[in-house]
C-alpha cells in the first residue's frame, strides 16, 4: 500500500505529493518541524508538540496555515490512512513559495506557508533493543546557530555529527560548547550522579524537548531529585549513568562517552526506570 501524505490541504499518495523548487524550505532552510511518536495508534505528547510548533512559528514570524485543532485531525487521519500502530509523524511548515529566490521574507498575504506531514511506520519502536544495550557517544564541538530553541529544519550540522559518530564507530554525538554539554544531535542529554538527575537548563542553547519536560515531571513525581544545570564531558564520564530523551527514542541509556564506560558500562537503573515510567504514562495520556 503506497503511503498517503498530507500537502497543503490534500491527502495524496507520496509519489503525487510535490513542493515547488522555489519553496523557502528548500532554498533557505526557512522552515520549522515537529516529530510526534505514535504508540498503539495514538499520539504521544501531541499537546506539547503543537505548543512548541506555535512558538517556533511565532519566533520566526511565520504564519501557520492550519489551526492546532485541525493539526490534530490531520495527524489522526494520517495514522488511520496509513494504519500506523507504532511509528512517527513528521510535520514541516515553511515560509512557502514566493515564485523566485530572494533573501527578504515574502509578504505572507501573497505567499502562504507550505505544510507537509508524513508518517514513518516503526514497528517495535517501544521495545527498542538499544534500551537494553545502551548508546555509545562521542563529544563534538557545538557550532550550530544561537537559536537552538527554535525547531528549524537547518539540520546539516546535526547530520554531520551523526556521521562523525558513525565514523568513530559509535551511536551518536553530544555537542559541547565552552566546555559544557549542550545536547545530543537530535535529543536532550542527562547524567545521573548519586541518584540525582542532571540536565542542562532551558535557554536558547538547546531545544526545549517535549520528552524532556514530561520525563522531568515524572521524575519529580517519583521523588527523584532533578538539577537543571550544565555539566562537562569529564563530569559525565565520572557519572553513575547517562541517558538521552527525544520523541523518537523516548528514554535511552548512554553507557560510554568518548571511549570511557560509565559505571559498569551497562544501562543504569534510573534511565531504565524513567523509560518504563515515560512509556506507561505516555500511553495512558495518548490521544
Ligand atoms: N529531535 N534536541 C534536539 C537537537 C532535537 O533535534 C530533539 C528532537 C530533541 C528532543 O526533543 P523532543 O523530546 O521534543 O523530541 C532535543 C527529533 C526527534 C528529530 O529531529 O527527529
Amino acid at each position: 500500500m503506497p503511503r498517503t501524505v498530507y500537502v497543503n490541504g490534500s491527502y495524496l499518495p507520496e509519489a503525487e505529493a510535490t513542493v515547488s523548487i522555489f519553496d523557502r524550505g528548500f532554498l533557505m532552510a526557512d522552515g520549522v518541524y515537529e516529530v510526534t511518536s505514535v504508540l498503539g495508534g495514538k499520539l504521544i505528547d501531541f499537546g506539547g508538540h503543537a505548543a512548541r510548533l506555535e512558538r517556533s512559528l511565532t519566533e520566526l514570524d511565520m504564519a501557520s496555515p492550519v489551526t492546532m485543532d485541525a493539526l490534530l485531525e490531520i495527524h489522526r487521519e494520517l495514522v488511520r490512512l496509513n494504519s500506523i500502530d507504532e511509528g512517527l509523524i513528521y510535520l514541516q511548515i515553511t515560509r512557502g513559495n514566493p515564485g523566485d529566490r530572494d533573501f527578504a521574507f515574502p509578504d505572507p498575504e501573497k505567499t502562504p506557508s507550505t505544510i507537509v506531514l508524513f508518517t514513518q511506520a516503526k514497528p517495535g519502536l517501544a521495545d527498542n533493543p538499544t534500551a537494553r544495550k545502551g548508546l555509545k557517544v562521542i563529544s563534538i564541538d557545538d557550532i550550530r546557530w544561537g537559536r537552538r530553541d527554535i525547531k528549524t529544519v537547518q539540520l546539516l550540522y546535526p547530520s554531520m555529527g551523526k556521521m562523525m559518530a558513525k565514523k568513530a564507530g559509535v551511536d551518536d554525538a553530544w555537542f559541547v560548547e565552552e566546555g559544557e554539554v549542550t545536547e545530543g544531535t537530535s535529543n536532550n542529554a542527562y547524567i545521573v550522579k548519586g541518584g540525582k538527575i542532571i540536565t542542562r537548563d532551558l535557554s536558547s542553547d538547546i531545544l526545549h524537548g517535549i520528552t524532556r519536560a514530561a520525563v522531568l515531571r515524572f521524575a519529580r513525581e517519583a521523588q527523584m531529585e532533578v538539577e537543571e544545570r550544565s555539566f562537562t564531558v569529564a563530569e559525565a564520564q565520572g557519572a553513575d549513568e547517562a541517558f538521552i530523551t527525544s520523541a523518537s527514542a523516548f528514554v535511552l541509556p548512554v553507557v560510554e562517552i568518548d571511549g570511557v564506560a560509565l559505571g559498569n558500562g551497562v544501562p543504569g537503573p534510573v534511565a531504565t526506570r524513567l523509560r518504563e515510567i515515560y512509556l506507561d504514562e505516555s500511553r495512558k495520556a495518548a490521544v
